[in-house]
């Protein structure tokens, strides 16, 4: 069995679709911080079958006690983490609270569990702002945010676990900018508030629940001015973590990996791809950078592909089309 931590949130819930089609018996635990139980009923509703979760939080000792007493979990895959980079500015205490205090008590029960193999969700954001692109894994690490270095002191504590006893194996997985939503429109990004990524921020305009796009500077130094990023189908990461867990399994090796697609768009070209998969017009204006953003970041993603044999397989154009889908059917997200 796989214990899938933040398993109602958006990456959490198409993974736990990969899963169960890949035949691994999957517990999800999620504690609602940024998600919903309507997400629950819509996964069983697409598996055809009733689904086993927990409520609880990573950073309640006696729950994941009780939680590895219960089942027979042999790996698991970490998501439950606050991922928002501009609020990690704000409130910063609260992002190391919860990533890296969540990541030592789970660890704790997993070792005291006897389980050692663990998938974590780390992130582009520990290259910082890159000195070259694409970007490979050996390079200079350096977060511009609290949130990033809850992911790269996540990754270290990781590291020193794995020194201390080589018996742990971890899959680091570093996530560009995932997008897009399941092809049924039935499970999809919902962010709380004001959304901090281009996309849900896209999604929210063309559905008309926001007026105008805000676009953060367009005097940046790229072809339009406009930031370039490395966006890749939510369906398509959810897919490199059933190879990775596989593969932990099966060969007992750890593995640091970007998750893109070895290529960047920038703002204009998500806007111009979302008006043509929504048929709306996408109105826009330009406000100042943002702390903490910068230019350019695409991966180089060819180490996924030579140890997982794992490369995205959709295009812009359909993961725009799948994150429309998915928002027109739920204008309102899973209220
Ligand atoms: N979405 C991205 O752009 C992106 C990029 C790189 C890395 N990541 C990482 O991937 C992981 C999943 O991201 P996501 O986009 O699915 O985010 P999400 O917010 O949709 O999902 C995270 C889930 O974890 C839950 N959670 C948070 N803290 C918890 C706690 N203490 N105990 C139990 N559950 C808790 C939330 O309720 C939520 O359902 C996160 O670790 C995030 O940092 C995301």
């Amino acid at each position: 069995m796989i214990l899938l931590t933040g398993a109602t949130g958006y990456i959490g819930s198409h993974t736990w679709l990969e899963l169960l089609g890949d035949r691994y018996a999957v517990l999800g635990l999620d504690n609602y911080s940024n998600s919903s139980p309507v997400v629950l009923d819509r996964l069983q509703a697409l598996a055809r079958q009733p689904l086993s979760f927990v409520r609880a939080d990573v950073r309640d000792p006696l729950a994941l006690k009780d939680i590895f007493a219960r089942h027979p979990i042999r790996g698991v895959i970490h998501f439950a983490a606050l991922k928002a980079v501009g609020e990690s500015m704000q409130k910063p205490l609260q992002y190391y609270e919860n990533n890296v205090t969540g990541l030592i008590h789970l660890t704790q029960a997993m070792a005291q569990a006897g389980c050692r193999h663990l998938v974590f969700s780390s992130s582009a954001t520990v290259y910082g702002d890159p000195k070259s692109v694409p970007i490979a894994e050996d390079a200079r690490l350096a977060p511009t945010s609290p949130y990033g270095q809850t992911k790269l002191m996540s990754e270290q504590i990781l590291r020193d676990l794995e020194r201390a006893d080589p018996s742990w194996k971890m899959a680091y997985l570093r996530y560009f900018n995932p997008i897009g939503a399941h092809p049924s429109g039935l499970i999809g990004e919902d962010p709380l508030g004001l959304p901090n990524n281009l996309v849900p921020f896209l999604a929210k305009v063309a559905v008309g629940a926001i007026p105008v796009l805000k676009l953060y500077g367009n005097d940046w130094p790229t072809p339009d001015g406009t930031g370039v990023r490395d966006y890749l189908h939510v369906m398509d990461l959810a897919r490199a973590h059933s190879k990775a867990i596989h593969y932990l399994f099966q060969k007992g090796q750890s593995m640091t990996v970007n998750l893109g697609t070895g290529r960047g768009y920038s703002v204009l070209e998500v806007i111009r791809a979302y008006e043509k998969a929504s048929g709306r017009p996408i109105p826009y204006e330009i406000v100042g950078r943002r702390t903490g953003d910068i230019a350019t970041c695409f991966a180089d993603p060819s180490l996924a592909k030579s140890i997982l044999g794992w490369s995205t397989q959709f295009g812009l154009d359909e993961m725009c089309a799948h994150s429309w889908n998915w928002q027109k059917n739920n204008p309102h997200g899973y209220a």
